[in-house]
């Protein structure tokens, strides 16, 4: 069972919900109140820390609000500069900006589509604080590389996993690639919850902060409203923990039909030149959460001519990210001039990216006709 009726249409992204989900939920919805209120948002920290393998993982509303909490339970703030990757959902980025830190623009791998650390070296300042990686698409950067820049100059790693549930690098799960990690549960991903996210960390002490930010900068069970500092609430709903809980039981389930979807693209789309599908580099696993192809230019398809082909043929896609530093968000300030400059590699694919549907709905039958009108689009059939 998914999550509603299945139109012709095919969806970009959407979750997959079994009965376990719904038995959950109706439970919570029916008895998640008064001694049992926290029992689903305890019970899926629990099973998602088990999952991932970390000490602490904190159930939130969102990803954004999960980065905003990592970056002000470390202290960064004005005057700061945390470095991230140009090509990335702007939620990664906003963040830096609510803490009044800078958000720094790096160009991103050729191949993983991630950040590069030869381009991270050459944006460090004496005002880096903070490496923001992000496991773009399900797939992830070169952590190996990362990790030694973040030692050498005492940075914090926040890793932005929100599309990587279930991603591995060396035989470590996403989110403990870096010091703090934050996942995300919106519709469109891997788990879902609606909305929803978590933040998962070993270290105790920024963890106890994370838990004084979230509720008002008060300890947690304070029942005498002491709140020693303004901060933030940030909480998970039992009803979307408790279909949170059903998600991660079924983790292998859903992290093995992504890549499913993935390998029926690969092998639909065998043989067509001048595209490229997302890297999978030896000694990672990447989960495919949105199945994408970079054309070759010399195709002379924008994306945006790609997803208009693709719209009239009952197919739903969504553009590769747009530079941070090219949007009107960010366009006016410093970093982004620099960065424009700068990240090649960013502005060079991000014009001929394109999303094709990845929901876990999907069939092979699905598959094989997006791949079919895809082939006709590039003149391939
Ligand atoms: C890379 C990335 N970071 C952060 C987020 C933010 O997640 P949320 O919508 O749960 O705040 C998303 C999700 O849209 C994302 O794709």
């Amino acid at each position: 069972m998914h999550g509603g009726l299945m139109e012709d249409r095919i969806p970009i992204a959407g979750p997959s919900i079994s009965q376990r989900e719904i038995d959950y939920a109706t439970d919570a919805a029916a008895h998640g109140w008064y001694a049992r209120a926290e029992e689903y948002p305890r019970r899926f920290e629990e099973a998602f820390a088990k999952y991932i393998g970390v000490k602490h993982a904190v159930s939130l509303p969102s990803c954004t609000s999960g980065l905003h909490l990592a970056l002000a339970s470390a202290g960064i703030g004005p005057g700061d500069e945390v470095i991230m990757p140009d090509l990335t959902w702007i939620a990664s980025a906003a963040p830096v900006t609510y803490v009044g830190a800078t958000p720094v623009f790096a160009d991103v791998d050729e191949r993983t589509w991630c950040l590069s650390a030869e381009s991270v070296r050459a944006c460090l300042t004496e005002n880096t604080k903070a490496i923001l990686p992000v496991d773009l698409y399900g797939g992830v950067p070169d952590y190996d590389a990362l990790r030694p820049i973040a030692e050498e100059h005492g940075l914090l790693i926040v890793e932005d996993a929100a599309e990587a549930i279930g991603s591995e690098s060396g035989g470590r799960k996403a989110g403990t690639l870096g010091d703090v990690a934050a996942f995300s549960f919106h519709g469109s991903k891997t788990f879902s919850t609606g909305e929803g996210g978590m933040l998962v960390t070993d270290d105790d002490v920024l963890h106890a902060r994370v838990l004084h930010l979230r509720d008002h900068g008060r300890e947690p069970g304070d029942v005498h409203f002491q709140n020693t500092e303004v901060a933030f609430k940030y909480k998970m709903p039992p009803v979307a923990a408790a279909i949170g809980l059903g998600q991660v039981e079924r983790a292998n389930e859903l992290v093995a039909k992504k890549r499913e979807i993935f390998a029926w693209y690969r092998e639909a789309l065998e043989g067509v030149d001048g595209l490229t599908l997302n890297h999978e580099p030896a000694e990672t696993k990447n989960t495919y959460w949105m199945v994408t192809a970079v054309l070759d230019p010399m195709l002379n398809l924008p994306k945006e001519k790609l997803m208009a082909a693709l719209d009239k043929e009952g197919i739903d896609s969504r553009p590769m990210f747009h530079p941070l530093s090219s949007l009107p968000a960010y366009a006016g300030q410093s970093q982004s001039v620099v960065a424009r400059k700068r990240n090649e590699v960013s502005y060079r694919l991000s014009p001929w990216g394109i999303n094709l549907p990845s929901a876990l709905c999907l069939e092979q039958a699905q598959v094989a006709r997006v791949a079919e009108v895809f082939r006709r689009i590039l003149g391939k059939a």
